[in-house]
C-alpha cells in the first residue's frame, strides 16, 4: 500500500476512535430502549407494591430460608424498604454514573450484614420470578433481559 494511503487509512482509524469516545458509555450496558421497558413494567407494578414486595420475600426466602434471619423487624417494614431500593433502581437509570459511588456505599453496607454476590443472583431470581407473575404477558422477553441486565450492573457494582 502506498504511503499516502496507509497515512490516510490511519487517519480515518483515528478519526473513528475519537468518534466512539465521544458516545456516551453506559455503565449498565442498558439502552435507551431497555430503560424505557424497565420504567413502564415499575410504573405497571407500583400501585400494588406493597403486595408485589410480599411476593419478592415470599419467593427469595423459599429460595434461600437462611436470608429471613437478616432482616430485621415485620414484612411491612421490610416492604418499605425494597420500596426504597426499588425506587433507587428506577433514578439510577437516569442518574447511572453518578449513583455508582452511592450504590457501592450501600453495597459495603449489605458486605456489613453478610450479603455476598451469591445472594444478589439469588435476590434478582426472586424480584424477576415476582415480576413474571405480577405482569403476564406484559413482562415480555425484552424486558426480562432489561431487568436481568439492570441486577447484574446492580450485582456488579455492590457486590464487586
Ligand atoms: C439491587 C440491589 C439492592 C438494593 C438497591 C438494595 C437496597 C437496600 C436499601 C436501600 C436498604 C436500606 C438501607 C439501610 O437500612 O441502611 C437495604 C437494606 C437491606 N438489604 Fe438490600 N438492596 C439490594 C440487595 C440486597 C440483597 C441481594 C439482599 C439479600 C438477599 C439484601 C438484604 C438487605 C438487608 C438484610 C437489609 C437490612 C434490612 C434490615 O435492616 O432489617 N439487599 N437494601
Amino acid at each position: 500500500m502506498p504511503a499516502a494511503a496507509i497515512q490516510a487509512s490511519e487517519t480515518a482509524a483515528k478519526r473513528r476512535t475519537r468518534r466512539a469516545k465521544a458516545v456516551p458509555v453506559s455503565d449498565t450496558q442498558l439502552s435507551a430502549e431497555q430503560k424505557r421497558l424497565i420504567r413502564l413494567s415499575f410504573l405497571r407494578v407500583e400501585p400494588a407494591l406493597d403486595l408485589v414486595a410480599q411476593l419478592f420475600f415470599l419467593k427469595l426466602f423459599r429460595l434461600d430460608p437462611s436470608l429471613r434471619k437478616k432482616f430485621s423487624g415485620p414484612v411491612e417494614i421490610q416492604a418499605r424498604k425494597f420500596a426504597a431500593g426499588a425506587k433507587l433502581a428506577m433514578i439510577s437509570l437516569g442518574h447511572e454514573d453518578g449513583l455508582a459511588p452511592t450504590l457501592k456505599l450501600l453495597g459495603a453496607r449489605h458486605r456489613q450484614l453478610g450479603i455476598r454476590a451469591r445472594h444478589y443472583r439469588t435476590m434478582s431470581r426472586a424480584l424477576v420470578w415476582t415480576l413474571e407473575r405480577s405482569l403476564d404477558k406484559s413482562f415480555d422477553r425484552d424486558t426480562k433481559d432489561a431487568w436481568n441486565t439492570l441486577l447484574a450492573y446492580f450485582t456488579k457494582v455492590m457486590a464487586g
